[in-house]
C-alpha cells in the first residue's frame, strides 16, 4: 500500500538488538518487493521463520483449458457452482493467461493450514459473506463488497463465518496489484480527484501473536505446484511490524463514482492496476446529466483487450439475461455493446443501481473446462433484435 503503518511492538532502530522478556532476541524478517527497492515491511518473530522440519507432497496445479473454439462473446453462469471446502480448495479457475487467473469460490470451511502465493498479489472480492482474513500482519474482518488485497509472500488463511453463505471472486496476479499511478501524487498520497483514498483502506486491525508448539502446515503455491512445509511452532508469531507492505481491505461501497454530463468511459471506474490487466468497479451512481445524454455505453471495439465483467448486484444497464454472479467475456477482435433496446431505454433514467467488477486483460484469456460447463451457449447471438 501507499502509506506507512505499524502494529504491535517494534524497536526504535531497525536491525538492532530487540529482546524478548527472557533475554533472547526477537527474529527480524524483511518482506519486500522488487529486491529491496519496492515497498517493504519489517516483522519481528518469536522464532526464526526459517525452521522447516518437513517438506511434504507436491500437488501439481494443472488448469485444463478449452482446446480451441471460434472467437465469440461468452457468458458464464457461476451462481450455481457447488459450495464446499476451504477458501483455497473451493476455488474454481475459469479464465487464465500468463498475467492472471480468475476463479470463483464458495467456501464453507476454515483453512486448517496457512497459505502463501509466491508469484504475485491476490485480490479476493467478497460477493457475499463475512469472516476473518488472518495473516502475520494481524486480522482483517471482511464483509460483502470487500476487495481483500493480499501481497505476494504474505502468509494467510480465511476463517469464514459459517452461518452465512460465502461467495468470492478470486484474482491471482502474476505481479503486484496497486492503485493506479495517476491517483497518487509524487509522495505516494492519493490525490483529491482519486475515487478512494487512505481513509477507505482498511489495514489489519489487530495483531495476535501465537506462541504455540505443535505441528503447523504452510502451503506455498509456486512454479505450478503447491508444496507443504511443516513447522514445530505456530507461524503467526509476529509481535510487531511496520512498513508499507501489508494486506488490506477496500470496500466497493467506498469507491466514489466519477460521473459527467455525458457517458464516462471505463477508466473512471478503475480501482487497481497490475501487470497485464486493470480492475474496475461499477457502483450505483447518478447517470449523465446532459439534456440529450444517452446513459448506456456506446458500442465499442476493445481491439487489444479482453473485457471480463462479474455481476454482483443490481440491474446492469446494458445487458439482458444476466444474473448475479454471471461473468461475461467480450474478447478483443469483435465489437460489443448494449443489448437491443438498452440504449434507447436508458434515455431519461436518472440513476443506476448496478454493482459489478470488471477485469480488462491486455493479453487473450483462455477459458478453462470448468468455464465451458457454466457457459450460456446462446449469448454470442443475444444482440439479434
Ligand atoms: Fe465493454
Amino acid at each position: 500500500m501507499t502509506y506507512y503503518y505499524k502494529l504491535g511492538n517494534i524497536p526504535h532502530k531497525r536491525h538492532t538488538q530487540f529482546r524478548q522478556p527472557n533475554g533472547s532476541l526477537y527474529h527480524e524478517e524483511l518482506m519486500g518487493m522488487r529486491g529491496f527497492s519496492g515497498i517493504q515491511s519489517l516483522l519481528y518473530h518469536l522464532r526464526p521463520p526459517t525452521q522447516i522440519y518437513k517438506i511434504l507432497e507436491q500437488t501439481t496445479v494443472d488448469i485444463l483449458c478449452e482446446e480451441s473454439s471460434p472467437l465469440r462473446h461468452r457468458h458464464l453462469r457461476t451462481g450455481t457452482v457447488e459450495a464446499g471446502k476451504d477458501a483455497i480448495q473451493a476455488r474454481i479457475p475459469l479464465l487464465t493467461n500468463a498475467d492472471v487467473c480468475i476463479s470463483v469460490a464458495r467456501p464453507t470451511e476454515s483453512m486448517s493450514y496457512w497459505y502463501r502465493f509466491a508469484h504475485g498479489d491476490e485480490v479476493i472480492f467478497i460477493h457475499n459473506g463475512t469472516g476473518v482474513l488472518e495473516s502475520q500482519y494481524g486480522i482483517i474482518r471482511y464483509r460483502a463488497g470487500d476487495y481483500l488485497v493480499i501481497p505476494t509472500g504474505v502468509l494467510w488463511r480465511i476463517i469464514p463465518d459459517t452461518n452465512i453463505e460465502q461467495r468470492m471472486l478470486v484474482i491471482e496476479a502474476n505481479g503486484h496489484v496497486e492503485p493506479p499511478t495517476r491517483y497518487l501524487n509524487r509522495y505516494g498520497q492519493f490525490l483529491e480527484h482519486a475515487p478512494y483514498n487512505e481513509r477507505d483502506i482498511r489495514p489489519p486491525e489487530e495483531l495476535v501473536s501465537h506462541d504455540e508448539a505443535g505441528e503447523f502446515e504452510v502451503r506455498v503455491k509456486a512454479r505450478d505446484r503447491i508444496t507443504s512445509y511443516l513447522y514445530h511452532y505456530h507461524p503467526l508469531d509476529v509481535v510487531g511490524w511496520d512498513g508499507h507492505l501489508y494486506p488490506f481491505a477496500l470496500n466497493i461501497e467506498d469507491f466514489e463514482p466519477i460521473t459527467g454530463r455525458i457517458h464516462q468511459p471505463p477508466p473512471v471506474h478503475q480501482t487497481f492496476e497490475a501487470p497485464g490487466f486493470v480492475l474496475c468497479s461499477f457502483v450505483p451512481r447518478f447517470f449523465d446529466y446532459h439534456p440529450q445524454a444517452i446513459p448506456a455505453p456506446y458500442n465499442h471495439s476493445n481491439v487489444d483487450s479482453d473485457e471480463v465483467i462479474y455481476y454482483v448486484a443490481g440491474n446492469f444497464m446494458s445487458r439482458k439475461g444476466i444474473e448475479q454472479a454471471s461473468i461475461t467475456i467480450h474478447p478483443g477482435g469483435i465489437p460489443h455493446g448494449p443489448h437491443p433496446g438498452m440504449y434507447e431505454g436508458s434515455i431519461g433514467k436518472e440513476r443506476t443501481e448496478e454493482l459489478a467488477v470488471m477485469i480488462d486483460t491486455f493479453h487473450p484469456l483462455q477459458l478453462t473446462k470448468h468455464a465451458i460447463e457454466l457457459e450460456d451457449k446462446d449469448y454470442a447471438y443475444s444482440w439479434i433484435a
